[in-house]
């Protein structure tokens, strides 16, 4: 058992769903790097800040207390003290800004260690020295001792910025990279769906769109009585059920015209045998018994007594008027110059007993199947009937011929018009007639501008009735 439509239309629809979402994902994934990296660029500058500041501290301190060493005044006293005062909560923010990261958290304390050192072991003693004794503390040694552990701390703090840069850059660098991958993730999703979206729409049109249109076109064709049309049948699913059944339909409408044509056919023919049989029978019964009791009537006439002799002729005179009348009669019922001599012949008796006159034309290379010229002569004679009682034509033109397999009559008249079948039954007999003959008819008749009935019987089919 193949999937279902339904089935399909979820698994597609599941896949697109499933490649937008993954995408999106990694959109998400990479803006939250990118936010983390942000993040941690400001950590830095907060770190350095705070470095900075520090070392602004410890540079104030010993400029406090050289200041006080050269002048002895003690307002330079102020910063060296306002320093110290300021450096161990500095010191503190510095350390807790790098406790996640154990080497600036090991400078740091060295830088603190150094720092506090050169307070409490140098720059404390030394002041106080100074206050004693201005000129005595101020001895070369402790000069140079001041310049070295600053240059220490100094070298410590260079140490410190230059690898929290080092850190900001690595930080800077994988935020590079992370806004790259959003865009990158960003473009291929949005690749992918688009990709993704046509495939699917391309889908829909092959396995649904495309086949409902051709059985919509196949249902217009069979509306239009082309019971012939056929679906391909290689649709998934329900359109290969769909496609199916059309064509099943098709095909039962098909044979069931087929067997109704054919059945039609059956009828007329077996009506134009009944008509001929009753034709043959008056003739060669009724007919010819009232020719020799004519003629045995004439004989006695010849003999008898002249009292009844004229009786004798006008009963002869009578029976020679019903022997044509049934003459008559019976080539209404059907002609047997007809079966016998051809449409020609039959045509040319047919106009000369017409009342409006009859130009003809008949171009008939052969003789048509049986079926065709009776149909043919019923068709023209009726026609003609109609012009007769309907049309007050003064003339009526009647062409036969055959082409391209068939065979097409035309009469024309130049009478009243407004003929239309269902006002009569001459007409629909007529149409009924040569539709069952697979043949067609078309009636032009405008009020006043004469009527065209044009047929087209098909020879090449119905050889022989079944
Ligand atoms: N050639 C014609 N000229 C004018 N009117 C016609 C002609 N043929 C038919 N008609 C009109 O069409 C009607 C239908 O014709 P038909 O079906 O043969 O019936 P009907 O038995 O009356 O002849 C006629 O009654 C007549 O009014
Ligand atoms: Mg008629």
């Amino acid at each position: 058992m193949r999937a279902g439509l339904t089935r399909r239309m979820l698994v597609a629809s599941g896949l697109l769903a499933l490649v937008v979402s993954a995408a999106f994902a990694v959109l998400l994934l990479s803006i939250a790097d990118l936010r983390a990296s942000e993040r941690s660029a400001f950590h830095s500058e907060e770190v350095l800040v705070a470095a900075n500041r520090l070392e602004r501290l410890i540079v104030d301190v010993e400029a406090g207390e050289r200041g006080y060493l050269i002048t002895g005044q003690n307002s330079s006293l102020d910063l060296w003290r306002s320093g110290q005062a300021a450096f161990p909560q500095q010191a503190q923010t510095l350390e807790q800004l790098v406790t996640d990261n154990p080497g600036q958290l090991a400078l740091a304390q060295q830088i603190q260690r150094d720092a506090t050192s050169y307070l409490r072991d140098y720059s404390i003693p030394l002041v106080d020295a100074a206050r004693r004794d201005l000129v005595a503390a101020r001895t070369p040694a402790a000069v140079d001792e001041g310049v070295r552990r600053i240059d220490a701390i100094r070298v410590g703090f260079d140490q410190f910025m230059a690898a929290e840069q080092n850190l900001a850059a690595a930080r800077q660098t994988r935020s590079d990279t992370a806004a790259h991958r959003a865009i990158v993730a960003a473009a291929a999703g949005l690749g992918g769906s688009v990709v993704l979206v046509v495939l699917f729409a391309g889908y829909l049109s092959r396995a649904i769109v495309r086949p409902v249109r051709q059985a919509a076109g196949m249902a217009g064709r069979l509306a239009g009585g082309d019971l012939g049309a056929r679906l391909p049948e290689h649709g998934a699913a329900e359109i290969g059920v769909l496609e199916r059944s059309f064509n099943t339909m098709a095909g039962s409408l098909q044979a069931s015209r087929a067997e109704l044509a054919a059945s039609r056919a059956r009828i007329v023919a077996a009506g134009d045998q009944a008509r001929r049989r009753i034709e043959r029978d008056l003739h060669d019964g009724i007919q010819q018994r009232l020719v020799s009791l004519s003629l045995e009537l004439r004989a006695v006439e010849a003999t008898a007594p002249p009292e009844v002799r004229e009786r004798l002729s006008e009963i002869a005179g009578e029976m020679a008027e019903a022997t044509d009348d049934l003459r008559e009669l019976s080539r209404g019922i059907h002609p047997a110059i007809l079966s016998e001599g051809g449409l020609r012949p039959a045509l040319r008796a047919l106009a000369r007993r017409s009342v409006v006159p009859v130009e003809l034309d008949v171009d008939l290379p052969a003789r048509p199947p049986e079926q065709i010229e009776v149909a043919a002569y019923y068709v023209i004679s009726e026609a003609l009937t109609n012009t007769v009682k309907h049309a007050h034509a003064s003339v009526a033109r009647i062409d036969v011929r055959a082409e391209d397999g068939a065979l097409h009559l035309s009469v024309h008249d130049d009478g009243v018009g407004g003929a239309a079948p269902g006002h009569g039954s001459g007409l629909v007999g007529l149409t009924d007639r040569v539709q069952a003959l697979g043949g067609t008819v078309a009636i032009t008749s405008p009020d006043g501008e004469g009527t065209t009935l044009l047929v087209e019987l098909p020879t090449a089919r119905h050889d022989q009735p079944s």
